[in-house]
């Protein structure tokens, strides 16, 4: 494992350098679903730095595309930064039939960036989502999909989860993972890798006879359970690389995991208790309060939202952001395991940077005062 410069990836306990409070301040933008660009992702960063935020989570990979030149896998690029069109602005699934792309990060852009970012005081870890979330990397590798060449060559084009997965009995798309998550911790040099492991449906594995096979010869009962090998066999070697492993709640279901292994939390408090429980660090995006694709309610606002969160009525507002409190609900001698917390920006439906911005900035600023308020920071100067 030769990335190292981990001075630039450490994280700082301080807000402004003088006051503890959570290591962890996040902020995730989903670059797949649409894709902003280099000016929009620095202009990101400096509104992090102003509100005290240290942690760009960069969600470079998805179904709908992937967004960076990994060097010696061109083929991702080649294949998964272009989409033949996107579900339309609404969500009923109709295709627009409008070429999308190819857009993608290089590694130039990337350490652009990485260096824009630590000069700020902030670190960036990238995303790649695996072993479900991979429409775009099946584009690139059907053979990696329990269907095989079926999959077909472009992304997945429509909103939602989308069944393909990575083939789990396929030894050689697990030992090409780690090759590449090994490509992708060279580029960046920060101590987290964030291996996705959200929303991994476990239909093509029940019918895959290798999937099965797998399942066999190690004795699991499950399919969730194939993830959770499939998961610690990941975050082991992310380990071996002198990094620490970042999931989505769904990884801890299934199994055990390696110490370490880092949660974060966004479907209910019960997934980051239970981690907390287990001994493993967390980081809490609850979706009806961190997710900034959830409007904000404003009179004037002119743009979309998901049909469903519209119905839903639900709302995020800078108001109850700045009221947010990472380890509300969690018992008090769990506390020590909560890092911090992440609002993100999934892009389903926003395209463009003045949408992302509008959703975006006004509501972090109020997220970056979450942080400074209400004793977060047990001792202040
Ligand atoms: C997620 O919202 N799928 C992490
Ligand atoms: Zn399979």
């Amino acid at each position: 494992m030769k990335a190292t410069n981990r001075d630039a990836g450490g994280l700082s306990t301080t807000t402004g350098g003088q006051r503890p409070g959570y290591i962890w301040r996040g902020y995730m933008l989903d670059e797949a679903r649409h894709f902003f660009g280099k000016d929009t992702v620095k202009r990101t960063l400096d509104h992090m730095a102003a509100h005290g935020l240290n942690v760009f989570h960069w969600h470079l990979t998805d179904d709908q595309a992937w967004r960076l030149d990994v060097p010696g896998f061109p083929e991702l690029v080649k294949y998964g930064a272009i989409r033949p069109g996107s579900p339309y602005y609404g969500e009923d699934h109709s295709f627009d039939g409008v070429p999308y792309g190819p857009f993608f990060y290089t590694p130039d852009d990337v350490r652009e960036i990485v260096g824009y970012a630590n000069e700020r005081g902030i670190m960036v870890v990238p995303e790649i989502d695996l072993p479900g979330h991979v429409g775009a990397l099946l584009a690139a590798h059907p053979e990696f999909s329990c269907l095989g060449e079926a999959y077909g060559r472009t992304p997945y084009c429509k909103f939602g989860i989308c069944d393909d997965v990575l083939c789990l009995g396929n030894d050689e798309a697990v030992a090409w993972c780690e090759r590449l998550l090994e490509a992708v911790m060279e580029l960046f040099p920060g101590e987290y890798l964030h291996i996705g492991g959200d929303e991994a449906p476990t239909k093509r594995w029940e019918k895959c006879d290798k999937c099965r096979a797998r399942m066999r010869e190690l004795g699991l009962a499950e399919p969730r359970q194939l993830q959770n090998w499939f998961t610690r066999r990941i975050v082991g070697f992310v380990s071996s690389c002198g990094r620490r492993a970042v999931g989505w709640d769904e990884i801890i279901e299934g199994g055990e995991l390696p110490p370490g292994t880092i949660v974060q939390c966004w479907r209910d408090v019960k997934y980051a208790i239970r981690a907390a429980e287990a001994g493993l660090d967390v980081i809490m995006s609850p979706v009806f309060q961190t997710y900034l694709s959830i409007p904000e309610g404003l009179e004037d606002d002119p743009y979309r939202y998901r049909g469903w969160v519209m119905e839903s009525n639900r709302r995020i507002t800078s108001a109850s952001l700045r009221a947010f409190d990472p380890r509300a609900q969690i018992p008090e001698e769990l506390h020590k395991r909560i890092l911090g917390a992440e609002c993100c920006s999934w892009t389903e439906v926003t395209k463009t940077p003045a949408e992302l911005e509008y959703k975006a900035f006004g509501r972090l600023a109020a997220f970056g005062a979450a942080f400074s308020n209400k004793g977060h920071r047990k001792t202040v100067c």
